[in-house]
């Protein structure tokens, strides 16, 4: 069960492999029990190398008629400035790894327009799409049914980074912003939107992202303090960090 008070459930798998296959049974049930309580299941994907093992997991198991895959919306919760057959595109490899595999309209699948001329503009015609798209719940913030979200080394989730100013957005829910340690141009959901929805999953994986796991779950609030990812907490809703043993290792928690 989730920690009562904050929402948040911490899951510690042996493998990396082991996290992505919970993260896809997770993302599951979350289809399922969308679909049969409104028909519909809004979903928004992660980009990054992480996922990539759980979207080739989800199409592998993606037999007809397993899931109501016809019934899903597909979002994207960031975006790099690159068309979407460059290589570095989020939209391209979960395209590859994922889509390409299962049964969602071409009609339910929303790309971020984020090698638009104007990306303020394109992030605010994203933001009306999803709130045309996603009903709102309290607040009147579109409610997804489960963001994926990875994390970097440097806490960083979705395109949110440490002295990016969509950290500190609180009122547009999509935002292109420049990041000064990648020296690019990104899109992404912001902390507004991730934290209206019901289920937030933070896979995270490998042992380069261990500091910033013990960062995030441990003690010490000046190191949470600079983390984005100390950001994730999704009001009424569960928070999923789904982690391997090499990311927790400087955390006491056990593989279960
Ligand atoms: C991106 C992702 C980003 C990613 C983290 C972790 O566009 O790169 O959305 O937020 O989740 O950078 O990346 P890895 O999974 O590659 O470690």
């Amino acid at each position: 069960m989730p920690d009562a008070e904050t929402g948040r459930r911490i899951i510690v798998k042996q493998t990396d492999d082991e996290a992505a296959r919970f993260a896809a049974e997770t993302i599951k049930t979350v289809i399922r029990d969308a679909v049969d309580a409104r028909g519909v299941c809004w979903l928004a994907l992660a980009g990054g190398t992480t996922p990539r093992r759980l979207y080739g997991i989800l199409a592998r198991q993606a037999t007809a008629g397993e899931l109501s895959w016809g019934s899903v919306e597909v979002f994207f919760s960031d975006e790099r400035d690159v068309p979407q057959d460059d290589v570095a595109s989020n939209f391209g490899m979960i395209q590859r790894t994922l889509l390409d595999h299962v049964p969602i309209p071409v009609t339910r699948i929303h790309p971020m327009p984020a090698d638009a001329a104007d990306l303020a503009e394109g992030a605010a015609e994203y933001e009306e799409l999803v709130r045309r798209s996603v009903d709102a719940g309290e607040g009147g913030i579109p409610r997804f049914d489960l963001i994926l979200l990875g994390m970097g080394g440097d806490g960083h989730v979705a395109s949110v980074f440490p002295d990016c100013e969509a950290l500190t957005e609180r009122k547009r829910l999509v935002t292109a912003c420049f990041v000064p340690v990648l020296g690019r141009r990104r899109m992404t959901f912001t902390l507004p939107l991730i934290n209206a929805a019901r289920h937030v999953i933070l896979l995270v994986t490998g042992d380069d992202k261990a500091e910033s796991v013990a960062a995030l779950l441990g003690d010490d609030e000046d190191a949470r303090r600079d983390l984005p990812a100390a950001g994730v907490a999704p009001a009424g809703g569960t928070l999923w960090v789904v982690l391997d043993e090499a990311a927790a290792h400087h955390i006491d928690l056990q593989a279960e």
